[in-house]
């Protein structure tokens, strides 16, 4: 392969570096080429932009390919803990037996959210979207902790500020939803494990011992595992941009938060989930709602299909097909939006719009069902997803602070008004 690219520009030959990838992508490195050249490139939405090098995640979009530091996302899901996922994104290898001890140990220790916190919650309306009280609760957090505040302190200190956020979201999470429904808070239980402790604070009330089946808990483990990175997608490019100012860990995950929020991104889940009731509700006619999708004047898309990267189907999107069908058989749920999902996807696939425009289901299209099954309300989907993406975005975080990456600061061509006189405003 040419190690470099040639470039002709008003009669000049410029030759830019190119790179290679473990993964043999390819790029051409432009970081030298408005000094060299004057010429910026544009690229609205970086659909062909490389951001930064990284060793966290893997993706193939045609081959439907997810690593997660070399590991397949099938094996992952098939065989690890959310929290083991954790310690790889984050650290870099699969943890010994003592490296998870002592990981789930620290994390277990930092559950518990500062009591003064808690009148935040209750100055929130009922029915306040989770996902603005976890954003602000988050960023809150930087105010409790003023040791946070400096990202680049000792490795101990990060490591501590990394944990508290880790142990802290699913509390902040399963508060956020007990606070809109106006329940009382379930304080966090050290002796539940990650997954089945976030279900207690979810739906454990205080005048009863609380039961979960096994399958419940699994299937969680199996979605956060599945939601824990993405490479460099919307609210990931959101936390490194955040984080390159050398803003706090808290702030620059709030910003991330509310970038998954965007119905575009992770917000999908929600509205794949209010889309496939509105069609049953309307009759079941998948056939119309394909048509509208199809139709350029119809504002109305398909949630849930569609992807950047992915230009054949989202590997996350197979494995979260087949647990539906076994989870809801497992509980002996019958839901119809699983039926029409399916109609849906049928008639989309065959369907020469979708096929032209390499249209598949994503990560968002069957999740919703499943968190359904599960008992949790469509409003705290998305906060599902962030639960499942923090060990991604921290270490996503983490890998562009310690390599030194520069504050993030775009480019753009100005095409508005040309220089030009103030006019007096008697005369305008
Ligand atoms: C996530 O990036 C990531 O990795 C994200 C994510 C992660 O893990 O972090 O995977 C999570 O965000 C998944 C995506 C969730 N969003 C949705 O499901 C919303 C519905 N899908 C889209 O709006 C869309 O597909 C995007 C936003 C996902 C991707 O948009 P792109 O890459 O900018 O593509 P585009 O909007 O330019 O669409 C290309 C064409 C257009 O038609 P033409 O102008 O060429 O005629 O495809 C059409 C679009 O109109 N199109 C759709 C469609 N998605 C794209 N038409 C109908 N229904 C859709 N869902």
């Amino acid at each position: 392969m040419s190690e470099t690219a040639k470039l002709e520009l008003e009669g000049k030959v410029y030759e830019l570096p190119v790179i290679q990838g473990t993964e043999n992508e390819k790029a051409i490195d432009i970081s030298k080429l408005r000094d060299t050249t004057g010429y910026v490139t544009l690229d609205s939405g970086y659909k062909n932009t490389g951001a930064t090098k990284s060793k966290i995640t893997f993706l193939d979009g045609e081959k439907g390919i997810l690593h997660y530091r070399g590991y397949s996302i099938e094996q992952l899901a098939e065989k690890a803990t959310f929290l083991e996922v954790a310690y790889l994104l984050i650290y870099g290898e699969l943890p010994t037996q003592t490296q998870l001890d002592a990981f789930r140990n620290s994390i277990t220790k930092h559950t518990l959210v500062h009591e003064d916190m808690k009148q935040f919650f209750e100055a929130y309306p009922a029915k306040a979207h989770p996902m603005g009280v976890l954003a602000s609760m988050v960023c809150s957090m930087a105010t409790f902790y003023p040791e946070s505040l400096d990202p680049n302190r000792s490795a101990e200190a990060k490591d501590l500020t990394i944990h508290r956020l880790i142990a802290k979201l699913p509390t902040l999470a399963a508060w956020s939803y007990k606070n809109a429904i106006r329940h009382p808070f379930m304080y966090p239980k050290n002796d539940f494990d990650y997954c089945k402790n976030f279900l207690y604070m979810m739906f454990g009330m205080p005048t009863e011992d609380f039961k979960v089946d096994p399958v419940v808990v699994e299937a969680l483990n199996k979605l956060l595992i599945l939601h824990a990175d993405h490479e460099q997608n919307c609210s990931t490019s959101t936390v490194r941009i955040v984080g390159s100012s050398n803003a706090n860990l808290y702030a620059t995950i709030s910003a991330g938060i509310s970038a998954l929020w965007g119905p575009l991104h992770g917000g999908a889940n929600q509205e794949v989930i209010e889309m496939l009731e509105k069609i049953h509700n309307d009759g079941g006619d998948v056939d119309k709602w394909v048509a509208k999708a199809k139709d350029k004047e119809d504002p109305f898309r398909l949630m849930g299909f569609g992807h950047r990267v992915y230009k054949n189907f989202d590997p996350r999107a197979k494995i979260i097909k087949k647990a539906c069908d076994d989870i809801l058989e497992k509980l002996g749920v019958n839901d119809p939006m699983l039926d029409i999902a399916k109609k849906l996807e049928k008639v989309a696939l065959e369907d020469e719009y979708f096929k032209a425009r390499n249209l598949y289901p994503n990560v968002d299209f069957y999740s919703g069902i499943i968190y359904k099954a599960l008992g949790i309300p469509t409003e705290m989907f998305t906060v599902m997803f962030a639960l499942g993406r923090l060990p991604g975005w921290v270490a996503q975080w983490k890998e562009m602070t310690e390599n030194k990456e520069p504050i993030g600061r775009p480019r753009q061509i100005y095409t508005g008004a040309t220089s030009r006189e103030y006019v007096p405003i008697e005369k305008r």
